[in-house]
């Protein structure tokens, strides 16, 4: 059950190329948060703009009440988000959408995160840490300056990260994609969990089915209500008996979805 609450910024620090990590006091929302869901925030104190912003639920401290999110400036709403200082307060509805199924303890993992879309899979590679489940994550960025976990890289998370830049300037110089081939040829894993741009996730649904290893991907389509109710964010995804697909709705039924049930051959699904 979602809450919409008025919400204290903690701490905002830059940690990147027009990155940002807000921390907020919403214990309400902390305490009942699971990896995989998000947030919708209003970034103004005015009605312009109109529509909230969906942004993923990074962390929780859940005895300290706080909520940690990772954001990319973009445009209007998220450059108002950025100017924000300590004190500052924000209307903020949660824990919104389906989170991540999470697998048997000791399977081993690997999330793969494109840009910011790391924002959830830290959160979801810490609880599976703690639940004992072998974690690797894979980066991919543009260069050494666009790395969503800041210069210090995977120094602040509890699980090997390994980075892929497509100009060479840190790690692997490529697309996010190459490792995880290598990492899947190696047999190294049991599971997969990806977030970030569409043809980073369309190229991860190619290879789990090469391999035939499942995988679940959360999605960052553009959102109007954030609460099922305008299909403004409907995603093409496979259907059943006679139906040969359906559209869901990304902000109720995911934004987590298992790689298997998303349709690719439609732009319309996800951003590219
Ligand atoms: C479930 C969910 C979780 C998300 N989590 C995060 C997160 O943790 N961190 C983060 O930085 N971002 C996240 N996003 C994306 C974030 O919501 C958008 O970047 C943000 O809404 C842009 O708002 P804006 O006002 O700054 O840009 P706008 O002025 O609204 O848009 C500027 C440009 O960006 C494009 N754009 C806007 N929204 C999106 C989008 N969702 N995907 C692709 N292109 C878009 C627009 O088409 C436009 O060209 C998430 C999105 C969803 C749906
Ligand atoms: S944003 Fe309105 S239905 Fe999903």
């Amino acid at each position: 059950m979602a809450t919409d609450i008025t919400a204290r910024i903690i701490k905002q620090e830059q940690v990147g190329l027009g990155q940002y990590r807000m921390n907020l006091y919403a214990p309400e929302i902390a305490s009942r948060a699971v990896p995989g869901q998000f947030v919708y925030i209003r970034c103004s104190s005015s009605l312009d703009p109109l529509l909230r912003r969906p942004l993923s639920i990074h962390g929780v401290n859940r005895e300290r009440g706080e909520l940690l999110l990772l954001y990319q400036v973009i445009g209007r709403g998220t450059s108002l988000l950025a100017a924000k200082r300590q004190g500052d307060q924000l209307p903020v509805m949660g824990p919104l959408g389906r989170g991540f199924t999470l697998p048997e303890p000791e399977r081993r993992v690997i999330l793969v995160g494109g840009g910011i879309g790391v924002a959830p899979l830290v959160f979801l590679g810490n609880e599976l840490v703690r639940r004992k489940n072998p974690v690797l994550m894979l980066v991919g960025a543009r260069s050494i300056h666009h790395l969503p976990l800041g210069r210090e890289g995977g120094n602040n998370v509890p699980f090997n990260v390994t980075v892929a830049t497509d100009d060479g300037t840190c790690g692997y110089h490529g697309p996010v994609t190459d490792l995880l081939e290598r990492a899947l040829a190696g047999r190294e894993v049991d599971m997969v969990y990806a977030c970030g741009p569409g043809g980073m996730l369309r190229q991860t649904a190619m290879l789990l089915a090469r391999y035939g290893l499942p995988g679940e991907f959360s999605l960052e389509e553009r959102m109007g209500c954030g609460v099922g109710a305008c299909l403004s964010c409907v995603c093409k995804t496979t259907g059943e008996g006679e139906r040969p697909f359906r559209y869901r709705r990304v902000c109720v039924e995911g934004p987590v979805f298992r790689a298997d049930q998303l349709v690719w051959d439609q732009e319309e699904c996800i951003n590219g």
